[in-house]
């Protein structure tokens, strides 16, 4: 198998496009632009053997619930509601016009203002009574904060709840211990889940809030005593010294940014470091592995990149790689809107 890459995952003390702000879907506790040292270059081959088979597009949707929904959407905005509390955000993709009338949108009780670029920073608005920064939600039964963050996200992505369904399924169906990783957890709904479905999880995240913010989860969810590691760490090291110590898995989840930082200033850059954490994530599996999920959010591509790369990665390991994107369905109108791309592999 000849190396058709030779690079060193530190090798880029550039300067972020975004000055790190990706760093705030967890917290923002980076500070500077400082690089850890060099850590060895990892040297990836093509894998041997068939392509898993395929199967896309697949379009995995949300659908209004109880805790949640997309309410409307339209006019570069979406108004949610997240429990008790409707809320406005700019949304990108939202390139049409609104479904309900404004007298809809004037009862938001929270409307974020400022940068409308997908992270850029900017302030929450409270029309109708101050709101405390948190406030209780639920996810199938699972209780959690919700929670205003200076860079619009409330401490949940919606969307993931398909890939939750999907993995809870697994686990249940594994009959077995079944052991998950979740790298770049944020606020750990998804090791709630795996964890509340009867896995072993180890959550890993960079941002020490983050972490605190989980944790916090995990005893509002009443999961204390579920076994969930937490980890302030970078994801590739993280996994480089599983990988090292042999340390393995059944499912993989990866939920990356763009862009992110490390706790000790590691660059992470998705399009530069996904095809060395894909494939480490490979290498810390089972010998009976489960899935291996990736999500990808604002960012320009297709599905069918992350696609090939998974299918490249998983040669000879048989079962499916699917593919798509996650959307969550309007409730005014019955729009979709599309949040992201994915790709997993399926045993
Ligand atoms: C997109 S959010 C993850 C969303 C999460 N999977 C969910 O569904 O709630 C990105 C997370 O990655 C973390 N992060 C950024 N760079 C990282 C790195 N190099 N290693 C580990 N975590 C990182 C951030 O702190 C943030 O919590």
């Amino acid at each position: 198998m000849k190396p058709f890459r030779d690079k060193r995952r530190d090798s880029r003390s550039h300067q972020l496009a975004k000055g790190g702000a990706e760093q705030a879907r967890g917290s923002g506790t980076v500070s500077g632009n400082r690089t850890e040292p060099k850590a060895a270059p990892r040297v990836l081959s093509r894998r041997d053997g068939a392509l898993p088979a395929e199967h896309l597009p697949l379009i995995l949707e949300v659908a209004p619930n109880a805790d949640y929904a997309l309410l409307d959407s339209g006019a570069g905005q979406k108004l949610e509601q997240y429990g008790p509390y409707r809320i406005v955000r700019p949304e990108g993709q939202a390139i049409w016009q609104k479904a309900l009338p404004a007298k809809d949108w004037d009862r938001a009780d929270a409307i974020f203002t400022g940068d409308t670029d997908e992270e850029g920073i900017g302030r929450w608005r409270f029309p109708k009574t101050p709101l405390g920064e948190t406030w209780p939600m639920k996810h199938d039964g699972i209780d959690y904060l919700g929670r205003f963050t200076s860079f619009r996200h409330v401490g949940v992505f919606p969307e993931q709840a398909s890939h939750w369904d999907h993995m809870a399924g697994l686990i249940a169906a594994a009959k077995r211990p079944v052991k998950v990783l979740n790298l770049f957890g944020y606020t750990g709904l998804a090791s709630l889940v795996a964890a509340r479905a009867g896995a072993e999880v180890t959550h890993v995240d960079a941002s020490k809030k983050a972490i605190g913010w989980a944790r916090e989860n995990q005893e509002m969810a009443g999961l204390s005593q579920k076994p969930i590691r937490w980890i302030v760490d970078d994801a590739i090291k993280f996994a480089e010294r599983e990988e090292r110590r042999g340390s393995r898995y059944d499912i993989v989840l990866f939920d990356p940014p763009a862009y992110g930082r490390g706790p000790r200033g590691e660059v992470w850059q998705l399009f530069e470091d996904l095809p060395d954490l894909t494939d480490l994530c490979r290498s810390i599996l089972t010998p009976k592995p489960l899935a291996v999920v990736l999500t990808a959010y604002s960012i320009r591509a297709s599905f069918f990149a992350m696609h090939v790369l998974m299918r490249d990665t998983f040669a000879g390991m048989g079962g499916t790689v699917e593919s798509g994107e996650l959307i969550i369905r309007e409730k005014s109108a019955g729009r979709a809107l599309s949040t992201s791309l994915f790709s997993r592999w399926v045993a």
